[in-house]
């Protein structure tokens, strides 16, 4: 059977690394785009594969039910991988309701869409939708997040994650539609939009801005390099077992203010600054309501089952991120003035 696959969601951080891995990889798969293009959506972050003959983008909302059900009928989709959501834990705390809105009433409007269109006909469908360990709450100092693990979302964010999960979960069992979900650990890497702790640090200590750490800074991530997340996508994608989830993560726990002090000290080296100036950038700061003291993944299943496992250390894989950023100034400065914004209202709406 050809492959035709809908990527939501691919002008994002991840959702671009996965396009780009899907698009390259398999030349004979038609692969749709399908991304609102938001503020965290970004087409610079394509430009080298928009012109190949098997990638389509579409500009739209998971939302739109009348567009998702001509997209199901011009391209007759064999697989969804669903990336499409609002991702930034701060937002969410502002905004839940825009949470709700794209990460469960999308992520349902989908499920709706692949139920009709795959009905009866299953065999060698498949939803993939792509979910984040936060869904499983907060560990203590010891323990590590398995799949089995209950949910215990504690942010509107890792609340809305944990509803789509569970709606995919439901129409798997309830109608039979074929599923996987992954649920990855924090993703650091190129393209990343200047919100979250790596590319918005990278970017203050190059500018000599204030580093405002939250609470007392012994918060815990594991770190993945989001190319290593792309192959994990494709290995589940392609050789993981119906109605199973994968949790998937870098097995590289981090303090963030131990990770930061890393950052300051690569980035006194590459830019040739006295060792230690950048830490004195660091400044503790009210902490984030609810914060999650530490999250830690147990990826053994994927490796065991799948084969898949990190390809770059930590250390290779914060060179080439910081290395990025350094020699990408242009896309920095553009997503964080709003140009392309202006520039994609004036492309895509009128
Ligand atoms: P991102 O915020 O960088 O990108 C999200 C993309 O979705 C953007 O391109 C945006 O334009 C698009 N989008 C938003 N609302 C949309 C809508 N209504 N219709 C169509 N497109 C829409 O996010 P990311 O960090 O790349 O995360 C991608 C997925 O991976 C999310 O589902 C997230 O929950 C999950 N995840 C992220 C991480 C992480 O560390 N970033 C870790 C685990 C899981
Ligand atoms: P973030 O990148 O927002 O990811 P998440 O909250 O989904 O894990 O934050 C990573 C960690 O860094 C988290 O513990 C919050 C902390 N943090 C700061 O201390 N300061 C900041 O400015 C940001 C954005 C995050």
């Amino acid at each position: 059977m050809s492959h035709s696959i809908l990527i939501t969601g691919g002008a994002g951080f991840i959702g671009s690394h996965v396009v780009r891995e899907f698009v390259t990889k398999y030349p004979d798969y038609t692969i749709v785009n399908l991304d609102l293009l938001t503020y965290a959506g970004n087409l610079a972050n394509l430009t080298d594969i928009e012109n190949h003959a098997n990638y389509h983008f579409v500009k739209g909302d998971i939302m739109d039910e009348a567009l998702i059900e001509r997209l199901f009928h011009k391209y007759k989709f064999t697989g969804v991988v669903h990336l499409a959501a609002e991702s930034h834990v701060d937002r969410s705390i502002k905004d839940p309701l825009a949470f709700l809105n794209t990460n469960i009433l999308g992520t349902v409007t989908l499920l709706n869409a692949a139920k009709k269109h795959w009905d009866g006909n299953f065999e060698g469908k498949r939803f993939y939708h792509v979910s984040t360990d936060e869904v499983y709450g907060s560990l203590g100092a010891e323990g590590l997040f398995l799949e089995t693990t209950s949910y215990d979302p504690q942010s509107p964010y890792s609340a809305s994650k944990a509803s789509s999960d569970h709606f995919v979960r439901a129409y798997g069992n309830t109608y039979g539609l074929p599923f996987v979900i992954t649920n990855c650990s924090n993703n650091y890497g190129p393209n990343q939009f200047p919100e979250k702790l790596l590319p918005l640090f990278i970017h203050n200590i190059q500018e000599q801005k204030t580093l405002p750490v939250y609470g007392d800074g012994k918060y815990t991530r594991d770190w993945l390099y989001v190319i290593d997340h792309a192959k994990a996508i494709d290995a589940v994608y392609h050789k993981g077992a119906n109605a199973e989830t994968y949790n998937i993560g870098g097995f590289n726990e981090w303090q963030n203010i131990e990770l930061i002090k890393l950052m300051c000290t690569i980035m006194d080296n590459k830019l040739g600054r006295s060792k230690g100036s950048s830490e004195e950038l660091i400044t503790y700061v009210t902490d984030r309501p609810g914060h999650d003291r530490r999250y830690a993944i147990d990826a053994s299943k994927i490796k065991t089952e799948l084969g898949w496992e990190p390809s770059v250390t930590f250390e290779q894989g914060l060179e080439l991120t910081i290395g990025w950023y350094l020699n990408n100034e242009e896309w920095l400065k553009n997503v964080t003035s709003g140009d392309y914004l202006a520039y994609y209202d004036s492309q895509y709406n009128n």
